[in-house]
């Protein structure tokens, strides 16, 4: 098992500052995930790990040991593509087996490590087949197989998921994680997509614009985001936001509003009252009540649109123009064009300040 560290990288195309004082270190037998949205400089990230591209200034560790001028093929670390490119001519065995050739293994040794890998991978059977003959998702097991064969120090994968349909991807978010419990291999797992960070890093990395802007577990970010960014791209549905002010309203009452939307808000926390804020609040903590209780956070809305998830319930919301979605189990009684009151868990709600930063209500 390995560590990576990431320390003070920066990277330019020309002018361009893609990323921007990165530092990052990425445990022994760790799990972890890059995500953030297209352009933001994951890739480039991972890859300098590879070797596939080198730092402008900073230093990538693998084990401690500064491998900047490390040859690619000498760092003895293994990547997969979102484009897994096997070998069309060639069968899953010699698929497999190719860079163990290369690498002059004695065939015995071959023999006996892509029967392994083909063995956890559940491919045993597909050995003798050509990679037109493979479905999606036997491709890309074939190319984790030959990275697994290589028994790397570090796992890399850039998207590996995102040319398969939605319910392969699943099923292969899980084999990848099953793969990880059983190989304990350090992996770092590049996506731009929040669910494959949430379910399967055990920390992850949120970038964006070449920053990682928080670094923690999924739950961590889930019920803590530090800004405004990272709480709407991490959560699905999206977090809510509300544009607004929080304002005495006599004595040590106070009230939210946002145009003409206003509820009751108890708060003493000077740094929030009479500031322009956004109010975040995730779906779950949205409830639709009977009626409003006096000094509850709760307001009227009128019911756009139900989607029916199974378990859950998607109502989309509009309060005084104010569009919000509310995520609930219960929902037999609404209907679309219904009126109905609506209250916030407001020990669950998160404050932006002008600067986009989460701060403290207490
Ligand atoms: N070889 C290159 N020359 C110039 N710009 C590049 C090059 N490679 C990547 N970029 C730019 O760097 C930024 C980050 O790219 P990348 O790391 O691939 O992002 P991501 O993987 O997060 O989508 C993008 O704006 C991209 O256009
Ligand atoms: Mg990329």
């Amino acid at each position: 098992m390995s560590t990576v560290r990431f320390e003070n990288i920066n990277k330019f195309y020309g002018d361009n500052q893609i990323l921007d004082n990165i530092n990052l270190t990425v445990n022994e037998g760790e799990f972890l995930v890059l995500v953030g949205p297209s352009g933001c400089g994951k890739s480039t990230t991972l890859r300098m790990v590879a070797g596939l591209e080198d730092p402008t200034t900073g230093n990538i560790l693998i084990d401690d040991k500064n491998v900047n001028d490390v040859e690619p093929s000498k760092r003895d670390v293994a990547m997969v593509f979102q484009n897994y490119a096997l070998y069309p001519h060639m069968n899953v065995f010699e698929n497999m087996a190719f860079g163990l050739k290369i690498r002059k293994l004695n065939s015995f040794d071959i023999q006996k490590r892509v029967k392994e890998a083909a063995e956890i991978l559940q491919i045993t059977d597909l050995l003798e087949r050509r990679p037109k003959e493979l479905s999606g998702g036997q491709r890309q097991r074939v190319a984790l197989g030959r990275c697994i064969v290589r028994d790397p120090k570090v796992f890399l994968f850039d998207e590996p998921l995102s040319n398969l349909d939605a319910k392969l991807r699943a099923e292969m978010r899980v084999e990848i994680k099953k793969l990880h419990q059983i190989l304990k291999t350090t992996m770092i797992y590049v996506t731009h997509d929040q669910t494959e960070a949430m379910t399967m890093g055990d920390r992850i990395a949120v970038m964006n614009r070449g920053v990682i802007e928080q670094l923690d577990s999924p739950m961590a970010i889930y019920k803590n985001p530090v800004n405004h960014f990272v709480a709407g791209f991490i959560g699905m549905p999206q977090m809510n936001f509300f544009s607004g002010m929080i304002t005495r309203s006599g004595g040590d009452a106070s009230v939210f509003k946002s145009g003409k939307l206003e509820f009751p808000f108890p708060n003493s926390n000077k740094g929030v009252i009479e500031q322009s804020i956004i109010l975040g609040v995730r779906p779950e903590d949205i409830e639709i009540i009977k009626k409003n209780q006096p000094n509850e956070s709760s307001f009227n809305a009128k019911v756009e649109l139900i989607e029916p998830l199974g378990s859950i319930f998607l109502i989309y919301l509009n309060a005084f123009g104010i569009k919000f979605t509310c995520s609930s189990i219960l929902n037999d009684e609404l209907v679309a064009g219904m009126n109905v009151s609506v209250r916030i868990n407001l020990s669950k709600a998160h404050v932006f300040n002008t600067d986009q930063k989460s701060i403290s209500l207490n």
